[in-house]
C-alpha cells in the first residue's frame, strides 16, 4: 500500500540484503517512523513489543528472525535457539509456528555455509506468498461487497471491522481490508465501521489510518456500539482477521469479536472472517477448548497513550490505583456463528470437512499424526 505515495509494506530486506526494515507500528496513528531489526534478540523483541503484530506480519517477522540467528550461529543448536526463542513471542497466532517450522524446515538439511541463504529466501518467499494470498482473498470477498452493493443501488456498503487485519497486520494488503480496499478501487461506495478494539486501540489507531491513507471512508467507533448500529441495519456485513482458526471452523481473534459474532447472528448481519491458510491449526479440533489466549500485562487495560492538545505523547491511568485488571488478547468465535471464511481458495462454510476440503495437504498430516 501507499504512505504519502509512496509503495510500503510493513516488513522488508534493508538494501544491504540482510538487515530487516520493519514500519514501527507502536509509534503508530501519531508518528510514522521505521525500525531496523538487526539480531534474533532485535525480531524477538518487535514481536513481544508488538511493534510488529497482526498474525501474518508475526510470521514474516520470525521467519527474518531466523535469517539474523543464523548469521551469528548456523549450528543446530544457535537453530533450536533462535526457534524456542522465538515461539515464546506471542502464543496465539498460529502463523509464527507456522513460519518458524517453514524456515527450520528449508534449512535443516542444508550445510552450515548453505543455512544463511536459505533462511532468508525462505523468508522472502513467505513475504510474497502473503501478500499472494491476501491479493487472492480480496478478489474473493470482493464478489461478497459487490452482492451486497447490488441489492443498494446507490447506497453505501457499511462495513465493519474489528481491530486491525489490515496491510500493517501482514506483509502487504490485509487480510479483512484486501477485499474493501478493491472495492474502494473499483468505486463501489464502501464505509467502514472501526472498531477501536480496547485495550491497545488497533483499530482506532491502525486500521482508521491505513483507511484513511488510502481515502476509504470510516468512523471509529467505541467497542460496545456494534450491537446497536446492527440493530438499526447500520452494518451490511462484518469482516475480520484471525489469529488461528481451528480444524473444526472456530476462530480466534483479538479480544471483542465473539460478541460482535453474537451481535451480528442475532440481527442477520453476515458475519465473515479473511484468513491465510497459514492461520489453520488443522491439530486443533475444538478451538474455544484448546486455542491458547494470550494474557498480556494488564496496565494495557488500567492505562491509555494518546497525543496531548500540545502534541506530546502521554500514557494515562484510566482505572483507580489498587484495582485489578485482566487481560485477555483473543477471543473464540465458533464456526456456528462465522457465516463464511474467506480464504485464497475461495469463500468457505467454517466447518471441518470444507477446510479439509479446501486445503487437503494442509489438512492430511495433521490426520496421519492423530492416527
Ligand atoms: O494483538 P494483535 O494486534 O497482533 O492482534 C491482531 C488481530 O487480532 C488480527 O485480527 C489478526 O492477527 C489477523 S491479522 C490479518
Amino acid at each position: 500500500m501507499k504512505v504519502d505515495g509512496k509503495p510500503t509494506r510493513s516488513i522488508w530486506l534493508e538494501p544491504d540484503g540482510w538487515s530487516v526494515g520493519i514500519v514501527d507500528q507502536t509509534l503508530l496513528p501519531h508518528r510514522f517512523a521505521t525500525a531496523r531489526l538487526t539480531s534474533l534478540e532485535d525480531a524477538a523483541n518487535a514481536i513481544s513489543a508488538m511493534q510488529v503484530r497482526g498474525a501474518p506480519l508475526i510470521g514474516a517477522a520470525a521467519a527474518y528472525g531466523i535469517c539474523l540467528a543464523l548469521r551469528a550461529d548456523a549450528s543446530d543448536e544457535g537453530l533450536e535457539r533462535a526457534s524456542a526463542t522465538l515461539i515464546r513471542t506471542r502464543p496465539t497466532a498460529i502463523n509464527l509456528k507456522w513460519a518458524l517450522d517453514q524456515v527450520t524446515a528449508a534449512v535443516r538439511n542444508q550445510p552450515r555455509a548453505a543455512r544463511v541463504e536459505a533462511a532468508y529466501r525462505r523468508a522472502a518467499e513467505i513475504c510474497e506468498e502473503d501478500v499472494a494470498i491476501n491479493q487472492a482473498i480480496g478478489r474473493h470477498g470482493l464478489a461478497l461487497i459487490e452482492a451486497i452493493a447490488a441489492k443498494k443501488p446507490g447506497g453505501r456498503v457499511n462495513l465493519l471491522t474489528h481491530c486491525n487485519a489490515g496491510w500493517l497486520a501482514t506483509v502487504d494488503v490485509g487480510t479483512a481490508t484486501a477485499p474493501i480496499y478493491l472495492a474502494h478501487d473499483r468505486g463501489l461506495p464502501v464505509h467502514v465501521w472501526v472498531d477501536e478494539t480496547r485495550p491497545r486501540n488497533q483499530g482506532a489507531s491502525l486500521t482508521a489510518w491505513e483507511l484513511g491513507h488510502h481515502g476509504v471512508p470510516h468512523t471509529v467507533i467505541p467497542d460496545n456500539t456494534g450491537g446497536h448500529l446492527m440493530q438499526h441495519a447500520m452494518v451490511d456485513m462484518a469482516i475480520v482477521g484471525t489469529d488461528r482458526v481451528a480444524a473444526n471452523g472456530d476462530v480466534c481473534n483479538k479480544i471483542g469479536t465473539y460478541l460482535k459474532a453474537l451481535a451480528a447472528k442475532d440481527n442477520d448481519v453476515p458475519f465473515y472472517v479473511a484468513l491465510p491458510s497459514p492461520t489453520i491449526d488443522f491439530s486443533i479440533k475444538d478451538g474455544i477448548a484448546e486455542i491458547p489466549i494470550e494474557e498480556r500485562d494488564s496496565d494495557e487495560v488500567a492505562c491509555i497513550t494518546g497525543r496531548t492538545v500540545d502534541g506530546r505523547i502521554e500514557t494515562v491511568r484510566v482505572v483507580p490505583d489498587g484495582s485489578p485488571a485482566k487481560n485477555y488478547g483473543f477471543d473464540v468465535t465458533p464456526a456456528r456463528l462465522v457465516t463464511g471464511l474467506i480464504t485464497e481458495r475461495g469463500v468457505i462454510v467454517p466447518n471441518a470437512t470444507a477446510l479439509a476440503h479446501a486445503f487437503p495437504e494442509r489438512a492430511a498430516p495433521a490426520k496421519a499424526h492423530s492416527g
